[in-house]
Formats: C-alpha cells, sequence, structure tokens
C-alpha cells in the first residue's frame, strides 16, 4: 500500500513538473511559423547561407527595434545590408499574407531563439503597424533604419 503511495506521489511529481516545463503555446506557434515560412532561406537553425541569407544569431535587426522588425517582416526587404560584419545583397519576401497573430508569434519565437533575447512582439503591435504602411513596395535596409516605433493605438 505504501509503495503504491509513493509511486502514486512521485507521478504527480513528475506530471507538475512536466507540465512546469511546457513551452509557452505563443512560442510554439512561433517556432512551426518559423519552420514553415522562414527557414527555407534563413534555414532551421537560423544560421542563413553565406553570400545568401543572413543569420538571425545575436542578430540586432531581431533583437532591436519591434517597428522596425514589424515592418521588414510584413513587407520584406532587399538592397545592400552588411549582417555580422558579412555583405548581402538580396530579397526577402513579404510576409503580410501572415495574420497579424503569426507574425506576432513568429517574431516572439526569433527574438527569444537563436542567442536573441527580446520581449514579445503582440498582436495589436502588427496591428499598428500594418495599418501605417502606405505601400506593398519591398523595403530597402537603409529606408528601415529611418522607420522605427510602432504608432500610438
Ligand atoms: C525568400 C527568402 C527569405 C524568407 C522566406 C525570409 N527571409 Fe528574412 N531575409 C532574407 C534575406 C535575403 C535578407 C537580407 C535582405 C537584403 O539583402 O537586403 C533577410 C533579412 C532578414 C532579417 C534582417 C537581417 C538579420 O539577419 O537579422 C531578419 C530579422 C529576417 N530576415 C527575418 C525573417 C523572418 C522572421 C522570416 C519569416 C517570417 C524571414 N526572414 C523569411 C531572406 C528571407
Amino acid at each position: 500500500m505504501k509503495s503504491v503511495i509513493v509511486a502514486g506521489l512521485v507521478f504527480l511529481f513528475s506530471v507538475s513538473l512536466l507540465n512546469g516545463c511546457a513551452e509557452d503555446p505563443v512560442f510554439t506557434t512561433g517556432q512551426e511559423i518559423f519552420k514553415r515560412y522562414c527557414a527555407t532561406c534563413h534555414q532551421q537553425d537560423g544560421n542563413g547561407l553565406e553570400g545568401a541569407f543572413p543569420s538571425l544569431h545575436n542578430s540586432e535587426w531581431v533583437q532591436g527595434d519591434k517597428g522596425r522588425l514589424i515592418r521588414l517582416a510584413l513587407r520584406g526587404m532587399q538592397g545592400p545590408i552588411v549582417v555580422h560584419e558579412k555583405p548581402f545583397n538580396n530579397v526577402m519576401t513579404p510576409h503580410d499574407f501572415l495574420e497579424n497573430n503569426q507574425i506576432a508569434a513568429v517574431l516572439t519565437f526569433v527574438r527569444d531563439s537563436f542567442g536573441n533575447d527580446a520581449d514579445a512582439v503582440s498582436e495589436s503591435e502588427v496591428e499598428r503597424v500594418r495599418a501605417s504602411l502606405t505601400s506593398d513596395e519591398l523595403f530597402v535596409a537603409s529606408e528601415l533604419e529611418g522607420l522605427l516605433g510602432i504608432p500610438e493605438e
């Protein structure tokens, strides 16, 4: 009898431990969206491909201004950019076909992965940036540098 109680307690303890470790659902959704849409170019490990796709590891673009990151994800980017001292001059396609909550989830995932450590992106932040976009042309890096922040609600 005693061993049954002990086994029961051990079981309950393990379940609570597992629950404690369960990933945040937004992070998990973001990870799935990343695998499906971003990994094609930036690779599953976020390392990108030399000369073609920049790495997302410890990236100032990922961890820096949220408004700039959301604009980049929604509208894409082209033209010269230097990431970790490596030059790129390629095209990132727009992702404005994704819902606001999907963009928020994938950006929350990258801001907390690949050595990045920055706060989450909310659905409302994506919504406000999307509403402020005036054209659907690709951004160039230099243009994005001057477009920081998220419009007020
Ligand atoms: C079609 C390939 C492609 C896809 C898909 C793509 N990217 Fe990119 N991404 C690029 C390229 C190319 C650049 C650099 C653009 C340039 O040369 O101006 C870039 C630049 C970036 C940058 C800024 C530089 C850096 O490395 O930090 C971030 C952040 C980024 N992408 C995130 C994403 C996220 C998040 C997704 C998925 C929602 C995504 N990308 C999907 C090709 C892609």
